[in-house]
């Protein structure tokens, strides 16, 4: 007997197959029983008739999620979901399971997220969840691609660190032997020293920040990417930028189409994400908010509402670029001509806002120790750092992309909780 998943069915018409998977859902109509097998790879639509399959399997009445190996044989058909069909003739139960705690028929209804967040270890098997989870395993391989195709070496960063990168509000500290260290926020003061021995860098992995806002697009443990590239100035790394977020996307549409019908999303404006995008300076957008009625004045930072705001008015990605130096991290370069702003960039996307920080850094050892003491860090943890300037110190920009709020973005979840397999909010570290 032939053992197949159910992605590849296509290649097995009108043979007889075993599929291994688990019951998902059921239905009767008289005389045929029908069964949703899933297997992790897809759904497929099992059909039970009396006078095909022995009657005390006919009769068995097989719980919601018992893992079941199915043998039958595959038909194509236009009308059933995924274009394809198993006429069974044995099903094997595993395990049979007991009363599945979540209704199949309210299996990804956010409403209820408070009964369902302490069972997210069984909530990733509904189909929602599972296509939004695949789309995201899609975005961390498109963005390997995209840098490994261009040359770029996987450096990663530590996550036990003795200091800040995004400032000191955010840090969860922890104990190390005795002395305080903190979760990373970030790669980047490491990815810039290893730029300096491979020129184009990314790291990718887990960075923490004790985020005390409940909000829609905020997790105290998230995803990032960040790549660094020596001799690039801000606009390279912006054309990077857009490159990146055009090619995930682009793989998304190319390879996950059926997870993103699966959760309804409108494909036509994922198509129109091709560049050029927008770019505009901090002051215009100001202005814009302005005009727009917030009560908003320069120096601010953008919140949520001031984010819709702007990416309203656009119907593709937006940077924005040049922000006061007060509103930014120490490392980010002094502009060339307005001393008050640093050469960075925020990109922002509809739904979500900002999925994108970065900046050209600043290479000038006296600049990097006066901003260091403005923001009372404690310079004796910054030494190393301050001597990648020291040793053939280059201009060198880079960026971080969150991965969750990208998923966020391109399958429009309701939250993004549901972006990640075990998400980490505000006081919820269960499951
Ligand atoms: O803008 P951020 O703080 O930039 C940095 O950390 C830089 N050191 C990156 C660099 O230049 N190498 O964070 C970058 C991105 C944000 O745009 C957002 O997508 C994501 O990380 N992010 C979060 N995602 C989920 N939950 C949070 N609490 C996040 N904070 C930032
Ligand atoms: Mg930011």
């Amino acid at each position: 007997m032939k053992f197949v998943y159910i992605e590849n069915l296509r290649n097995f018409v009108n043979e007889e197959v075993e599929l291994r998977g688990w019951l998902y859902n059921k239905r009767e109509s008289g005389s045929v029983k029908f069964i949703i097998l899933r297997d992790g790879t897809g759904f497929v639509q099992c059909i039970l008739s009396k006078t095909d399959v022995p009657v005390e399997i006919f009769e068995r009445n097989i719980p919601y999620e018992s893992s079941i190996v199915v043998r039958g044989i595959v038909r194509e058909d236009k009308r059933a979901p995924g274009g394809y069909e198993v006429l069974v003739k044995d099903i094997k139960v595993i395990t049979e399971s007991e009363n599945y705690p979540i209704p199949k028929v309210r299996e990804d209804n956010i409403p209820d997220v408070d009964v369902l967040m302490p069972m997210r270890h069984l909530w990733i098997r509904s189909k929602k969840q599972w296509a939004i989870l695949r789309i995201r395993s899609e975005v961390e391989q498109a963005i390997h691609d995209f840098f490994y195709n261009r040359g770029f070496i996987r450096t990663d960063a530590p996550i036990l660190t003795p200091a800040s990168v995004e400032g000191t509000t955010t840090l969860f500290e922890i104990d190390y032997f005795g002395k305080p260290a903190y979760l990373s926020q970030s790669g980047q003061l490491y990815v810039e020293a290893t730029m300096m021995s491979f020129s184009k860098v990314y790291c990718f992995g887990p960075t923490f920040r004790a985020e005390k806002s409940k909000t829609r697009k905020h997790l105290s443990e998230f995803w990032m990417v960040e790549p660094e590239v020596a001799y690039a100035e801000l606009e390279d790394v912006m054309d990077l930028a857009e490159e990146l977020v055009e090619y995930i996307v682009e793989r998304v549409l190319e390879r996950k189409m059926e997870e993103l019908k699966i959760l309804e999303r409108d494909i036509k404006e994922l198509e129109s994400v091709k560049k050029p995008f927008y770019r505009i300076t901090y002051e215009q957008a100001i202005e814009k908010l302005m005009k727009k009625g917030f009560n908003i004045k320069y120096g601010d930072d953008f919140g949520a509402d001031e984010e819709k705001g702007i990416v309203e008015e656009y119907d593709k990605p937006v940077s924005i670029m040049f922000y006061p130096k007060e509103i930014k991290p120490f490392y980010m370069k002094i502009d060339y001509i307005d001393k008050t702003k640093v050469r960075n960039f925020d990109m922002l996307v509809p739904y979500v806002g900002e999925i994108i920080g970065g900046s050209q850094r600043e290479e000038d050892i006296e600049t990097l120790i006066s901003r260091i003491r403005e923001e009372n860090l404690p310079m004796e943890l910054y030494i190393w750092y301050l001597e990648t300037r020291k040793y053939g110190g280059v201009p060198h920009s880079g960026f971080g992309l969150g991965v969750e709020r990208t998923v966020l973005w391109i399958t429009k979840a309701q939250h993004i909780r549901e972006t990640i397999p075990f998400p980490r909010l505000l006081e919820k570290i269960y499951p």
